[in-house]
């Protein structure tokens, strides 16, 4: 059987890792000072750490001595569980300041409080992230420090799950894990093999530190990061336009595909405003989402989130409203009358947005949604509604697109067709922002 590991270090034990020279790090008054070159994308980097109550606990230590090598300064938090296992003392050792560990702190609130805590970080890393924290945080909970700037900040965040392999494969940790990743969360490991709990192997031992780095500079590298200093704005969704308090005109639009550019467009290190119709996918993590229900409500919050650098309009605007919305419930009549409803036309969002020079983004993109004369239809749309490209889909019942997770895209532009392979819409968002991102660095 392997060596077993230590379970923790103490302060004097972690201050002779400081102190080794091998490390290339060597301790001042200060806190930390560094031999040896820093990568330059970790010139001014902060990396929040939450370090939560696992055995592998102890590999944070080292963790946060890797990162300070390459020059990230880094903030800890820990949980009460992961004080069990390593002490604030020797964590804030090797940080070089102070360890956060109560939401309630009066001394942490007047100091700098969790809400700026969270906002700080470029990047919040979760090593080692056990069960229960990413439990809690599928369920958005916030009743400590750790999940409550889990659950305020902005930043992107990475986490390396550790944990018992049974605690890993049960289904409530695979539905707390996919639920994380569909609200942006990255995972790095978990890896199978000796853990440090005795007798126990299988997947769940915590990604090695060098792997978390590789990780954390993956992220937070510019080309990881294309459209950072962009702000893209999104449409989403459906409109609902009201008939009477109880009835409304709308389409099977989903928002799935527009919130997946959304979210794709943030993690490329964008601003992003969403403007969503009513649906009930959830709103991305590190988005502005303004809901609105109408077609003239959603034009006026794209004119006002103006100007951005791109404007993807994904929403399924409904073209016409009720000429006159009645303020009481329409109601039946006797004699089987069917009551008239005259419509009329909405603007049109994208054809506002896309001729006009004052307003105009770099690049405007739309999508056409039809059911016959797909390519036609979208040239068509391309010239009317003055964007750049037409992502043109076919919407027909029996693709399954309207609701479903799938899309087959055609890019159309004036330099031509570009037809994609059917893919997941979270697939088409990630290869429309690459697109974007590579178009706007070409210009
Ligand atoms: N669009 C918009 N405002 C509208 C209607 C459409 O911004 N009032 C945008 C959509 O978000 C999409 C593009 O225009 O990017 C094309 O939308 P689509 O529904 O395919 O076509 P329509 O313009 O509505 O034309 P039609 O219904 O005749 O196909």
């Amino acid at each position: 059987m392997a060596k077993q590991k230590k379970p923790s270090l103490n302060l004097a034990e972690a201050a002779s890792a400081i102190m080794d020279p091998v490390g290339g790090i060597e301790l001042d008054t200060d806190g930390l000072r560094h031999r040896g070159t820093r990568s330059a994308m970790a010139e001014q980097k902060t990396i929040l750490l939450v370090i939560s109550g696992g055995i592998a606990a102890y590999k944070a230590l080292d963790l946060v001595r890797r990162l300070r090598e390459r020059g990230f300064a880094v903030k800890a938090v820990m949980t009460k569980a992961a004080e069990a296992f390593v002490t604030p003392l020797s964590v804030g050792a090797i940080t070089g300041g102070r360890v956060h560990t109560d939401l309630l702190s009066r001394e942490d609130e007047a100091d700098i409080g969790h809400i700026r805590l969270a906002r700080g970080a470029d990047l919040v890393v979760i090593a080692p992230a056990t069960a229960d924290l990413l439990a809690r945080m599928a369920g958005g909970h916030a009743d400590d420090l750790a999940t409550a700037v889990l659950l305020a900040t902005n930043a992107p965040v990475l986490a390396a799950p550790a944990m018992n392999p049974a605690m890993w494969a049960h289904p409530a940790t695979r539905r707390n894990v996919a639920q994380l990743a569909k609200d942006g969360v990255r995972f790095v490991g978990r890896n199978a093999g000796e853990r440090a709990e005795s007798g126990e192997a299988g997947p769940g031992r915590m990604a090695e530190p060098l792997e978390i780095v590789a990780a954390v500079e993956a992220i937070l590298s510019p080309a990881a990061r294309p459209l950072s200093g962009r702000h893209v704005v999104v449409t989403s969704g459906p409109t609902h336009e009201p008939i009477d308090p109880v009835r409304y005109i709308a389409n099977r639009s989903s928002g799935k595909q527009g919130h997946a550019i959304a979210a794709a467009a943030a993690a490329a290190g964008a601003r992003v405003t969403l403007v969503s119709g009513p649906v009930s996918v959830p709103d991305p993590a590190g988005v502005t989402v303004v809901h609105v229900e109408t077609a003239r409500e959603m034009l006026a919050a794209v004119a006002a989130a103006l100007p951005a650098d791109v404007a993807i309009m994904a929403a399924a605007v409904a073209d016409w409203r009720a000429a006159e919305e009645q303020a009481s419930k329409i109601k039946k009549q006797p004699s089987g009358a069917v009551p008239p409803l005259a419509l009329v036309e909405n603007p049109d969002i994208l054809a506002t947005v896309g001729p006009d020079p004052a307003r105009r983004p770099a690049l405007g993109v739309g999508f056409a949604a039809e059911t016959a004369n797909l390519l036609k239809n979208a040239e068509t749309k391309l010239a009317a509604k003055g964007a750049d490209w037409i992502l043109a889909n076919d919407v027909s019942p029996a693709t399954g697109v309207m609701g479903g997770d799938d899309n087959t895209i055609h890019l159309v532009s004036r330099a031509g067709v570009e037809d994609w392979p059917t893919m997941t819409k979270q697939a088409v968002a990630e290869r429309l922002v690459a697109r974007i991102a590579a178009t706007l660095a070409e210009r």
